[in-house]
């Protein structure tokens, strides 16, 4: 049955990007945290589409989608996609782009590649709704740590094992737990990741095209400092244990140990929690978000000890108490050196406005990459640099541009990894 070529226009991209930002919850942006009703209902959407362009549509027990040709053959397949789950109150783009763009090259590359095309939809790249990330791309790879599904909860206390229960009585999950090994329908051999660059770099150069060397690598930690709750009133300066003074003291810290450290640096505390949160009470608690990144290891290792050993410091000094939890954390990668010299050689035979650089950016393809599945991720520019905000933009020949780019290079990448087992 011979279908109509895929659709890659520039007007067929930018239409499902819009219909599919209308899949979310309520406020500004997009917000689809992964499972609920919003996340469900664009996952079951793209399966429509790609079902629309000749594909079939199959789930994991993690609640990653799949999209095929019927007629794939068993054995390794080449993966290419991104996450639906999204900041609260995001874009409609992180994400969103590289899982079209997955399904539309799944579509349009079938029987045409050695290793068959696969488009994916990952869970939870994010860390939104539960407080690690990438948790579609770890249970695909394997990476899931025993019991897990249950100790991981939500901010309601729900477990990433109820809350994947739920999801498969929507038919958004397969049955099954993801604690039993890799999820992965087939043995997976490589990974496109195509995403907006969510920085300036692009933009500021007049390019069209970033092919990823390297991601930065993370540290997110929550602290917790414990004072006393006192009178506003009447509780002398000299004798308080301020614990939000303390987070405020702890946050400008943060952010100048990052200057000092240089680029590409970066620490950021996104939330400060303090209670009892009243005019007229000294806050006896307060609960901070971190989040440290580096490019190199070593780098980052640096930021995370300087500024663990500044904060313990400055609790002592106001005498409250410090806890520092790390919730997650992954190492800086490489992406595949053959992908990158591929997709260079490329862009640069096509004329493409192009260059290599850095992720500062977390992205599923490091969770691959650091599996051993060769990967690569290519970046379309992001105006004003601006994501993780409803303002998020990209041209829509841009976005065009980038899958059209794609749908050259992976015959070029999958001849590279055909003939491999995983
Ligand atoms: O936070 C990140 O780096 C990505 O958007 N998950
Ligand atoms: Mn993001
Ligand atoms: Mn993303």
């Amino acid at each position: 049955m011979t279908t109509a070529p895929t659709d890659l226009s520039p007007l067929a991209v930018t239409q499902l990007i819009e219909t599919l930002a209308h899949f979310s919850g309520p406020g500004p942006g997009v917000t689809r945290l992964v499972y609920d009703e919003a996340w469900c209902g664009a996952q079951l959407w793209l399966a429509t589409q790609a079902r629309a362009r000749g594909l079939v549509d199959t789930r994991d027990s993690a609640g990653n989608l799949y999209l095929h040709d019927p007629r794939r053959p068993p054995g390794p397949i080449f993966l290419s996609g991104s996450h639906l789950d999204t900041v609260r109150e995001g874009g409609a783009l992180d994400g969103a782009y590289g899982a079209l763009a997955g399904m539309l090259l799944a579509a349009a590359l079938r029987g045409a590649t050695p290793v068959p095309v696969v488009g994916l939809v990952t869970c939870e790249e994010e860390g939104s709704r539960f407080p690690s990330a990438f948790l579609g791309a770890r249970a695909i790879t394997g990476r899931v740590a025993p019991g897990e599904s249950e100790s991981l909860r939500d901010e309601t206390g729900a477990s990433w094992r109820e809350a994947l229960m739920a999801a498969a009585a929507l038919g958004c999950a397969a049955p099954g737990g993801v604690e039993k090994g890799a999820t992965a329908p087939q043995p997976v051999i490589g990974f496109l990741e195509l995403h907006i660059e969510q920085g300036p770099v692009l933009e500021s150069e007049g390019l069209e095209l970033g092919i990823v060397e390297r991601i930065a690598g993370f540290r997110r930690a929550r602290i917790r400092l414990h004072g006393e709750a006192r009178h506003a009133g009447t509780t002398p300066m000299r004798m308080r244990r301020d614990a939000l003074a303390a987070a405020a003291e702890i946050a400008l810290a943060v952010e100048r140990i990052a200057r000092e450290h240089g680029e590409p640096s970066v620490a950021t505390v996104g939330a400060m929690h303090a209670t009892p949160g009243l005019y007229n009470v000294v806050a006896g608690s307060c609960e901070m978000r971190l989040d440290l990144r580096h490019v190199r290891a070593d780098a980052l290792g640096r930021l995370a000890y300087a500024i663990e050993a500044t904060a313990r410091e400055i609790a002592l000094r106001r005498n409250v108490t410090f806890a520092w939890d790390l919730v997650s954390r992954q190492e800086p990668i490489a992406m595949d050196a053959g992908f990158v010299e591929t997709a260079v050689a490329l862009a640069t035979a096509q004329g493409v406005k192009h260059r290599a650089m850095a992720s500062g950016a977390g992205h599923d393809a490091m969770i691959f990459a650091a599996a051993g599945v060769p990967s690569l991720m290519l970046f379309v520019p992001s105006q004003g640099g601006i994501s993780h905000h409803p303002d998020e933009l990209t041209a829509p020949k841009q976005l065009a541009a980038g899958i059209e780019f794609a749908r050259t290079l992976l015959p070029a990448l999958t001849e590279r990894v055909a003939g491999r087992r995983a």
